[in-house]
């Protein structure tokens, strides 16, 4: 049988893998890939939000999951202490002894193959495949081809590739400024935001791409404006606009599940919904959109604060928090009454804009016959004490 394999801590794995995989299979026509996520050394002192062996080996398979004939081998993973890559070597060579056995490295590595330990053994035994980490390393490549051959009489094969300009370390940088997702699998991605991963925080687009199927259709102009109103605003007042821009572009996530589903949330995320009744079922969403904000995207607290509160409103809000409710109320698309005079406000006076709007609100909910969450009324009391916030 003809067999690549594929190790590496992968922390994150990234597009640069799974097109050097790709073309690898491709190229050689190999029947089945094993990926082989590397251990860590015990003891290390690991970054805040390292992910764990486990998760570094289900984010592994998320981007590697698509590959005909794919293994995920957790043998290095496991193994406690340094693991080499000759151990693995000889456990793979003895499932198949007859077959061919295609190590799959970039130039870097494949630079100090003769010095790993037993190097010049694994030369003997794999065939390699290289591909080049950069642009215009062919002729490196070629040259060490021809060196191994000549020393170690190792069978080497370059690998056709355009380099994807990216690595796990520069990878882990982007990710903390909000930046990187295109250089990875979507689920990959996904996965990172979810578990809050690298101390990542959400790049707008992407995660737009990620909420957008949650939303229906006819909502999405309302998300969209929100989401742009609130960066707005944010500029204007000194917020983080990263921040504004993530609650936003989440804030209705849940609006079209049903309520049993939202309490569930709610229940999930430990997120009290205060004074709960079926006829107040239109603000349920703020409260179950924070705790689907928060387990499915990862967001931080103040992100989920903002998205909780961005319907009732209450007293003693955070800045985030005003910004999201009035974005929300403002946005281009709406035409409620009196909404001219709060937009214009809310680029002068904050505080005296959300007081507007949320009077009007209450006179709203009055004129309908609703009864308003007690919250509301308590944010509006707050404000007209003159007290200005957190
Ligand atoms: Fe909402
Ligand atoms: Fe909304």
């Amino acid at each position: 049988m003809k067999r690549g394999f594929f190790g590496g801590t992968f922390n994150p794995p990234h597009l640069g893998h799974v097109r050097a995989a790709e073309a690898a299979a491709r190229q050689l026509e190999l029947e089945s890939l094993c990926i082989i996520p590397a251990g860590t050394p015990p003891h290390k002192k690991l970054p805040d939000g390292s992910p764990t062996p486990e998760q570094r080996r289900e984010m592994a398979e998320l981007a590697f999951g698509s590959f005909s004939g794919l293994r995920l081998l957790d043998w290095e993973l496991l193994r406690p202490g340094r693991s080499y890559t000759a151990d693995t070597v000889e456990r793979l060579l003895a499932e198949d002894p007859e077959g061919e056995l295609w190590l799959l490295c970039g130039t870097d590595m494949f630079e100090t193959l003769p010095h790993w330990y037993r190097g010049k053994w694994l030369l003997s035994v794999l065939h390699v495949a290289v591909y080049p980490r950069e642009a215009g390393q062919e002729e490196l490549i070629d040259e060490l081809a021809e060196r191994y051959r000549r020393e170690y009489n190792a069978r080497v094969r370059r690998i056709e590739l355009t380099p994807t300009a990216v690595s796990s370390t520069l990878l882990r940088s982007l990710l903390r400024e909000g930046k990187g997702a295109e250089y990875l699998p979507e689920p990959v991605y996904a996965y990172i935001l979810k578990n809050r991963l690298y101390a990542v925080r959400p790049e707008p687009e992407a995660l737009w791409k990620l909420a957008e199927g949650w939303y229906k259709p006819s909502r999405i102009p309302h998300v969209l404006g929100c989401r742009s109103e609130a960066v707005r605003l944010a500029r204007r007042w000194g917020a983080d606009p990263l921040d504004a821009e993530t609650a936003a572009i989440l804030h209705d996530i849940t609006k079209k599940m049903p309520a049993e589903e939202q309490l569930r949330l709610c229940r999930e995320r430990g997120t009290p919904v205060p004074d709960y009744r079926p006829e107040l079922e239109a603000m349920l969403h703020a409260f179950s959109g924070a705790a689907a904000a928060t387990l499915e995207f990862g967001v931080s607290p103040e992100v989920e604060s903002a998205i909780r509160w961005h319907t009732t409103g209450r007293a003693d809000m955070s800045l985030l928090e005003k910004i999201v409710w009035l974005a929300d109320y403002i946005e281009p698309n709406r035409s409620t009454p009196g909404v001219d005079a709060v937009r214009a406000a809310a680029y002068k006076n904050l505080d005296e804009a959300l007081t507007l709007a949320l009077e009007h609100s209450l006179e709203y909910l009055e004129w309908k016959g609703f009864t308003p969450h007690p919250a509301t009324r308590e944010a509006l009391a707050f404000l007209q004490r003159g007290e200005t916030g957190r």
